[in-house]
């Protein structure tokens, strides 16, 4: 089944955050109440019946974690248990199959195997995505969850989430926009949440920002994340981080804050008000995607008030040291101290 291992004509180190074929994905269906096998295929597509559930009532969850080659030539798996633990919590939150822990990893290593010659080398700054996803296929109109499930994963290789990579970039604050309600799905990875984002989303893009930065939906008063992204900031030798019901529990996240305090530095997981915009010294969004990605501006577009977080346009010298030991590690060039990695053969 293994394709020849050429490197594919891609221009490695200039990889857009895009979609890409590669040679096979894996999946497996949950039916009569249990998983199936992992099946390996090469087409691109889904048969899917009309009356699916997914497709009416967004019975769709999904994952995104990251696969890289080391200078070493070995293939780095990061924090593979935290992504199948999410999407179990994901499933259960609405209602759907949980896929087991063992066959998530199962089938992450497989695909990621099979599709080697599309990890970009060590050195591109580029790395695997690996986009898993679950949705309710069986046939029904009632408002109930599915019988039957599809898990998928395919994976794609990719460069910088933003254009811009890690230079310093503006994000915007809609009022009249939520992502997710205060006992909603903000805290699983729903696809319906990204659909509610969509139109801020656009009318960011429009604007230059590069993402919109959510307040909490309550009451307007804390930061909660940004469309694709956790977001922190630090300040007075602090890393701190919004602590919400609404917002996903992101991994990077979750990484960086141990990063941080292996660097000496303490860690607030708490309510931020926005006005505390004024005192940061860094502020960054942070996910799989966005790594840890600097934040210049926040712009409240409905009150006109700009935060003008890195007065000089460059990145925050925390946030810099962050990024890079978080890469270093990802990439095996510093130790994985904390057993995040995965390596596979
Ligand atoms: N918040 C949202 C809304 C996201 O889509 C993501 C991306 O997965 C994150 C945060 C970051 O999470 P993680 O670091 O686990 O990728
Ligand atoms: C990720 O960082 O993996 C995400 O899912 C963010 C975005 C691409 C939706």
């Amino acid at each position: 089944m293994e394709k020849n291992n050429e490197n594919n004509g891609l221009d490695w180190s200039n990889l857009s955050f895009g979609y890409m074929k590669t040679d096979f994905n894996v999946r497996c269906a949950y039916k009569d109440g249990k998983w199936g096998e992992v099946e390996v295929s090469e087409s691109e597509y889904i048969n899917l019946h009309m009356a699916a559930t997914c497709l009416h009532y967004g019975q769709e969850i999904f994952e995104g974690l990251k696969a890289f080659k080391g200078k070493d030539g070995k293939i780095r798996i990061f924090r593979l248990e935290e992504n199948a633990k999410r999407i179990r919590r994901s499933a259960e939150g609405i209602k759907m199959a949980p896929l087991p822990e063992e066959k998530f990893r199962e089938m992450v290593e497989k695909v990621v195997k099979l599709n080697e010659r599309f990890i970009p080398p060590y050195g591109s700054g580029s790395s695997l995505y690996i986009r898993p996803l679950e949705i309710g296929i069986s046939a029904q109109v009632g408002v109930k969850p599915a019988s039957e499930y599809l898990f998928l994963i395919f994976v794609t290789p990719v460069g910088p989430y933003f254009k811009e990579g890690f230079k310093p970039t503006k994000v915007a604050i809609y009022r009249e926009f939520d992502r997710a309600a205060p006992c909603g799905t903000g805290r699983w990875k729903v696809g319906g949440n990204y659909a509610a984002s969509l139109a801020a989303g656009e009318l960011a893009r429009q604007g230059g920002y590069s993402a919109v930065l959510y307040l909490d939906p309550k009451e307007k008063k804390y930061i909660d994340e940004c469309g694709p992204a956790n977001f922190f900031a630090i300040k007075d030798g602090k890393y701190i981080t919004p602590k919400s019901g609404s917002i996903l529990p992101s991994i990077t996240n979750m990484s960086l804050q141990q990063i941080a305090k292996d660097m000496g530095l303490e860690v607030e997981c708490r309510p931020v008000p926005l006005e505390e915009l004024d005192t940061v010294e860094e502020a960054a969004e942070c996910g799989t995607a966005a790594v840890a990605a600097p934040i210049s501006e926040v712009h409240d577009i409905d009150t006109g008030k700009k935060y003008v977080i890195a007065k000089d346009g460059q990145p925050g010298l925390v946030t810099t040291q962050l990024y890079n030991h978080l890469r270093a590690i990802q990439l095996g060039d510093e130790p994985d101290v904390h057993n995040w990695v995965s390596i596979i053969d």
